[in-house]
């Protein structure tokens, strides 16, 4: 393989960093928003407007989640197919999410403007395509179900790419953004006048009451209102038991992203393929960055194979003079293909806005949306289709629980062997599970040779963690919780970090 470039993404390469202060003691707000991503600022934005006070709570700099690493496709175009939710929610409520996708783009569009953000925001065509003769059907039955909920969608095989297209599907008036510099201007508009923006403020517990508590280790935001706005919901346990539900309703699944400079000129727009996992593609000036090679978190050896995949896909289909990029996060496919988006319960004052798969540019607007309106006590339409209790799951997701569980509680099993019996096994730059005398130890060996060792067990629901070699993180296969080698929580679900748990002297010098 060659040179990846840079392991970061092109959004946060090119974009100066913010500086909020963190919360400095007690505070009370109509609204505290955890989570400074597209979900929170969103919905912040639209309460302060609406003239209520918000204090967002971010845990590190605003778009340091995912929103930070995306590829930033807006678009109605959903990866659960509209064929499917005609299917299996029926008409009327699969035209409920077109709509509400339509409106997003909009509201992006309008904030952008009004708020006079420079965020390289530009309306492009999408288009879904294939390059497979026995995937034309499946473009041409989405193109059949997209007309009937009023998108304007048209067949063609015209798709603006050097490749071989054998069938397309134009999704018109899409549109495209530098992600982190669109969420910049929101912070920036909520930071003032009663409502705030704090950064690098982890919350650690939030207390479920008439006035909720949020706490951080600077000090404690008493708010009625609680939007938890973390991509899935951090929670404990102890506190919050309701949302562990949500957490099985959710499979976390990495994506991988290259950013490439091309001999030819870029092609300008959104593209989707049919291919499972799917490749998306999209420009940022001179650079194409291409995404795919997704797979569910903590279940994949090599993480750095899933690189050399997204390469060698890109160098067949275009001229490549360098790769400039690389990097990968998190998204979460929800049990029945659509986001959870409301309450967590009808008696609380806490909501939740998730399992957006790969369309939280769109759903991350639309859940901010629905929160601010339901806060508001506006009567919203969407709000039933995206309910997060919603009754009655279908019997596809039935079947997505108990496999998502059971994917979880086999690969748990198999995580009771060891990465390696001895220390002096642990290459350098690498992780792995060491058994040692019956306890297990996730221990790292840093590029100078020094080891650092924590308990495996994850602090979310005690899953074994796994090494990932290509982020050198420690990931849950079960709900997609992730540590850093320090031990620090780095996607929820987890609020607590890995607990220390240094390895028996014999061991630790043994290195
Ligand atoms: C590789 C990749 C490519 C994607 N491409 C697209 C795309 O092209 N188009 C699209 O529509 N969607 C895409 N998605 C999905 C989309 O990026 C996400 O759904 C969306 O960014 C989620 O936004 P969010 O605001 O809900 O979460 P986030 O952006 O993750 O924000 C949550 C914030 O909460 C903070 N937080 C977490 N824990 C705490 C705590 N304890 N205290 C305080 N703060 C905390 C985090 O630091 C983070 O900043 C992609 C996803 C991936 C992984
Ligand atoms: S994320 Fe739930 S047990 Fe680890």
């Amino acid at each position: 393989m060659n040179s990846l470039g840079n392991s970061v993404s092109v959004w946060i390469d090119t974009t100066e960093t913010t500086n909020f202060p963190p919360l400095g003691g007690n505070i009370s707000v109509d609204v505290a928003i955890v989570g400074g991503g597209i979900t929170g600022l969103t919905a912040a934005l639209l309460l302060k407007r609406a003239g209520l006070t918000v204090a967002v709570l971010e845990a590190g700099k605003i778009g340091s989640g995912v929103t930070g690493y995306t590829t930033a496709h807006i678009t109605e175009a959903a990866d659960e197919r509209y064929k499917s939710m005609i299917s299996s929610l029926g008409e009327s409520d699969a035209k409920i999410v077109a709509e509400s996708s339509r409106v997003a783009i909009e509201k992006i569009a309008e904030f952008v403007s009004q708020e006079d953000i420079d965020c390289d925001f530009q309306r492009v065509d999408g288009y879904l395509y294939t390059e497979n003769t026995q995937d034309i059907s499946e473009i041409e039955q989405e193109a059949e179900a997209t007309k009937k909920l009023g998108i304007k969608t048209s067949l063609t095989t015209d798709v603006p790419l050097p490749i071989s297209v054998k069938a397309g599907l134009l999704f018109p008036n899409q549109a495209q953004f530098n992600s982190l510099q669109y969420l910049q201007g929101l912070a920036k508009a909520v930071n003032g006048y009663g409502s705030f923006v704090f950064e690098e403020t982890p919350v650690t517990k939030i207390n479920s009451n008439p006035v909720n508590d949020v706490y951080t280790e600077h000090g404690t935001v008493a708010a009625k209102n609680v939007i938890i706005a973390t991509h899935t919901p951090i929670h404990d346990t102890s506190s919050l038991p309701d949302l562990y539900a949500m957490a099985t309703k959710l499979a976390p699944y990495r994506s991988y992203v290259i950013g490439v400079k091309l001999r030819s000129p870029v092609p300008v727009g959104l593209f989707w393929d049919t291919d499972s996992p799917y490749h998306y593609t999209r420009s940022y000036g001179n650079i194409l960055i291409v995404g795919g090679a997704d797979h569910k978190t903590g279940t994949v050896v090599n993480n750095q194979e899933s690189y050399e995949q997204l390469e060698t896909y890109v160098k067949a289909r275009f001229d490549v003079e360098s790769i400039d990029y690389h990097w990968s996060s998190q998204y979460y496919e929800p049990a029945d293909g659509l986001p959870y988006i409301g309450k967590t319960a009808a008696n609380s004052n806490i909501y939740i806005s998730t399992g957006y798969s790969g369309n939280g540019m769109t759903f991350g607007t639309v859940g901010g949306m629905l929160i601010s309106d339901l806060i508001l006590g506006r009567k919203n339409p969407w709000s039933k289709v995206y309910d997060p209790n919603r009754a009655n799951l279908l019997a596809g997701a039935q079947r997505f629980v108990a496999e998502n569980l059971g994917v979880a509680k086999h690969f748990v099993a198999d995580r009771f062997k060891s990465d390696v019996k001895q220390v002096s096994e642990v290459p350098v730059g690498e992780g792995r599970i060491v058994e040692i005398d019956g306890q297990k130890y996730a221990v790292y060996r840093d590029e100078t040779g020094n080891l650092s060792s924590l308990s495996p067990v994850c602090t979310h629901a005690g899953c074994i963690v796994n090494w990932n070699n290509a982020e050198k993180t420690w990931d849950c296969p079960c709900h997609g919780g992730r540590f850093s080698t320090t031990g620090e929580v780095l996607n929820g679900p987890p609020i607590h970090e890995l607990n220390k748990q240094p390895l028996p002297t014999s061991n630790a010098t043994k290195g």
